[in-house]
């Protein structure tokens, strides 16, 4: 699939779809709590559906009670009588194998290409110092988990990563006695937010989560806030066109806003209204309006806090004047695709200066973005919504291919950014 993209600005106010992270760690809470889960809002992307199929094979219950209205009847889980297809979700493969560890039976995960190129060692090692035996050809998927009756560890992640965090406190909540994390700089925390709203014992920290063993989940019910991460692209089209866009209804967990504070430094408008809760998540109405004109610097510490941003900041940054630098990154090599090089690579075909390092982005501005570039976005959702975005503020037309993969977390991103007044098109 390809869209044709033409110069024009957004304007309104929107939904986006329900929070990828928070709906990962509520279907699989509620699969493991006794009892029924109800969760609104669950979202329709191909990610998050491959956590519904996956847990459906291994015997719970996931009813679609209406649209946007989702029942789960949690129960012991059971051996999955063929491999659990993980599709393209990173979150889904990790997350599953750190409860799957802690079940005595033997389940293979499965993901699509982008997925078997991913790290999974990091995950490894630690289920296996827990008890668990995974079994991984050169540390990728497919992965061969035998889980077992696991104790409790105290684990320094090697890397910032809420997904490897999140594995070994899943795993940590079956085993024996308590299980501690440290992290290196703070990563988003969902999963000890859903996991006291679901009533299980965490303690936490700065850097410090522990969790107690032999606990089980409460039903949850839910209503998911909208994922500031799909927001974003729909910000950055306000504040690359000069336009304004108000987002309504989505999580602002500081976990996960730090790119706000971005938008804002570099000069754009950023209003958080009508803040409010659930399950332990913030959520509130936030526009965005403006536009942007001075390059930042970014922290170590900011990397995790706006991790699948990053591509939006070094888009933003071909706008302003004088030099954004991005270092610390290099875990955007391994995402769905090497972000630093598919972002590099879009920003140089667009006439921008862009120096892709070894684990970062330097990019000086202000360019205009010139068109009639076919761009590509390299099998990765998030690199096909960033050339559409940077398409509506380049001269003249230009087109991306690979769209489909938009599908992964924003099915409705075309039809959202089009009802906006951006001139989106299939080509
Ligand atoms: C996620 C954590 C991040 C993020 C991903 C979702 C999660 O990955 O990039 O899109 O839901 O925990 P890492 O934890 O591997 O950095």
């Amino acid at each position: 699939m390809s869209w044709r993209l033409r110069p024009s600005s957004v304007v309104g106010e929107t939904h986006v779809p329900g929070d990828k992270s928070i709906a990962h760690r509520a279907l699989m809470l509620g699969a493991m709590a006794e009892g029924r889960s109800i969760l609104r809002n669950l979202p329709t992307g191909a990610d998050v559906r491959a956590t519904a199929s996956a847990l459906r094979q291994l015997g719970t219950l996931i009813y679609d009670l209406e649209p946007h209205l989702t029942e789960i009847i949690g129960t012991t889980l059971h051996v999955a009588e063929d491999p659990v297809d993980c599709a393209n979700s990173g979150t889904t493969m990790r997350l599953l194998a750190g409860i799957l560890a802690g079940h005595s039976f033997n389940t293979v995960l499965t993901g699509d290409a982008s997925l078997s190129r991913r790290p999974m060692r990091r995950i490894i090692e630690p289920l296996e110092n827990m008890g668990a035996q995974v079994c991984a050809e050169d540390g990728h998927a497919p992965l061969s988990i035998y889980g077992d009756r696991l104790h409790g560890i105290v684990y320094r992640l090697p890397v910032a990563s809420a997904q490897v965090k999140s594995a070994v406190l899943l795993a940590g909540m079956l085993a024996e006695g308590k299980t501690s994390v440290y992290e290196p700089l703070v990563s988003r925390d969902h999963t000890e937010r859903l996991l006291t709203a679901s009533g299980v014992a965490v303690r936490k920290a700065q850097d410090w989560i522990e969790i107690d063993g032999d606990q089980r989940p409460s039903p949850l019910r839910m209503e998911i806030p909208g994922d500031i991460s799909s927001a974003a692209f729909l910000f950055a089209a306000a504040a690359m066109t000069g336009g304004s866009v108000c987002v309504r209804d989505v999580g602002v967990n500081p976990t996960r806003t730090r790119f706000l504070g971005v938008l804002e430094e570099m000069g754009a408008i950023v209003r958080i209204e009508n803040l409010r809760e659930v399950c332990n998540e913030p959520y509130a109405d936030v526009t965005v309006a403006g536009s942007v004109h001075s390059s930042i610097t970014l922290a170590e510490a900011d990397v995790p806090l706006l991790i699948d941003e990053l591509p939006l900041v070094a888009l933003l940054a071909t706008q302003c004047h004088g030099t954004t630098v991005i270092r610390g990154a290099s875990e955007l090599r391994v995402k769905e695709s090497d972000r630093l090089s598919s972002v590099a690579k879009l920003l140089d075909a667009l006439g921008a200066s862009v120096q892709e390092s070894m684990d970062g982005l330097v990019v000086r501005g202000p360019t205009r973005l010139s068109g009639g570039v076919t761009l590509t976005s390299e099998g990765d959702h998030r690199i096909g919504m960033l050339g559409a975005v940077a398409g509506l503020a380049a001269q003249g037309e230009s087109f991306i291919n690979g769209t489909e993969a938009v599908a992964v977390s924003f099915p409705a991103f075309a039809d959202t950014l089009r009802m906006l007044g951006a001139k989106i098109d299939s080509a």
